[in-house]
């Protein structure tokens, strides 16, 4: 089975709906992100040939390694798609931990998590069918009564999974509550594959914290890095000489912006990563209230480079 890639650095992008584009990945990619994640993507929509969705798979030359993050109740789509595109990518995932109504509702994200032997036969057929390392990216449980990361990630060992991603949270919490890193560390210490753990890392130091709190190979981030890719940079920083070089949110927005351009990605796209790089800035509120207002990438691209001294946004 093809072994997970070595990594550059511990700190890795989650896979992010709506955030992680290819410009933000590249861009995340640029900062020393050790691996990046596409955002989860529909197996049956890539067999089908839909554009926008093509469009998510696109992936940057920066972006090495990088990893594709599939979904779907049909397998045999998931595997046909993974076959299709594995030729991109250097790592095929498999989500396992989306805990949205429309996608459990399809038996698939982490309702699979109700049923770990389905979780094993997808590893199993997918491993078999491509040639590059399979991983799973999961939840700890259902909920608080049905926390079962451990036998899920034995599982998923012994079906040929190359490394598991584990959010330290249930499908029944949402976003809500605390991740339990606690589990993310007893799954690490019973394993043999890589674990990746994942759930409320903001900062470099919690970074560091939770890598030697719980023994983990690479911590994802994924909300601490909306708005703030250079949060890679940061904590490779941090972990090399205890400190860190503070962020210059609307530079770095021009650096997305360029890498967007080359893209050709949309307006809406632009528009939403530029109110989250605004955010917590001085003066973002400010800004945001004329972002809101703008409708062409012209506009934007204008609010945000006269409030930094050099005008070169690439926005046509
Ligand atoms: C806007 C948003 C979109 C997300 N989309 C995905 C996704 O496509 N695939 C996935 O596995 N997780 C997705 N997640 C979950 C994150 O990857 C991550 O597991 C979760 O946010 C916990 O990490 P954090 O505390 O660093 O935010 C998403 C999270 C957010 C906030």
């Amino acid at each position: 089975m093809p072994k997970f890639p070595k990594l550059r650095s511990p700190a890795v992008l989650s896979p992010m709906s709506g955030v992680t584009d290819v410009a933000f990945r590249a861009l995340a990619a640029r900062y020393g992100a050790g691996l990046t994640y596409t955002e989860f993507t529909n197996g049956t929509a890539i067999m089908r040939g839909h554009a926008v969705v093509l469009k998510r798979i696109v992936t940057d030359p920066l972006e090495k390694p990088v990893a594709v993050q599939l979904f779907g109740n049909s397998v045999e789509d998931v595997i046909d798609a993974a076959k299709m595109i594995e030729h991109q990518f250097d790592v095929i995932d498999i989500n396992c931990g989306c805990p949205a109504w429309k996608v459990i509702k399809t038996g698939s994200g982490s309702e699979l998590l109700k049923s770990p032997d389905k979780i094993s036969s997808f590893i199993n057929k997918l491993a078999s069918a491509v040639n590059k390392p399979v991983t799973v990216k999961i939840r700890i449980g259902i909920d608080d009564e049905h926390i079962n990361a451990l036998e899920v990630a034995k599982l998923a060992q012994d079906a040929g999974a190359a490394a598991i991603g584990i959010h330290g949270r249930t499908q029944a919490q949402g976003y809500s509550g605390t991740a339990n890193w606690n589990i993310i560390k007893q799954v690490k210490e019973q394993i043999d594959i890589p674990v990746i753990g994942n759930g409320d890392v903001f900062t470099p130091e919690q970074f560091k914290h939770r890598l030697e709190q719980s023994g983990v190979d690479a911590i994802m981030i994924a909300r601490g890095a909306i708005g703030n890719p250079f949060i890679f940079t940061q904590i490779n920083q941090y972990l090399a000489t205890g400190t860190y070089e503070k962020e210059n949110r609307i530079e770095q927005f021009v650096e997305y912006a360029q890498i967007a351009q080359k893209y050709s990605l949309n307006f809406d796209m632009l528009k939403t990563q530029a109110m989250s790089f605004t955010k917590g800035i001085v003066g973002g509120a400010y800004l945001r209230e004329k972002l809101t207002k703008c409708i062409s990438a012209e506009e934007l691209c204008k609010i945000l480079t006269e409030s930094i001294i050099t005008c070169d946004c690439g926005v046509p």
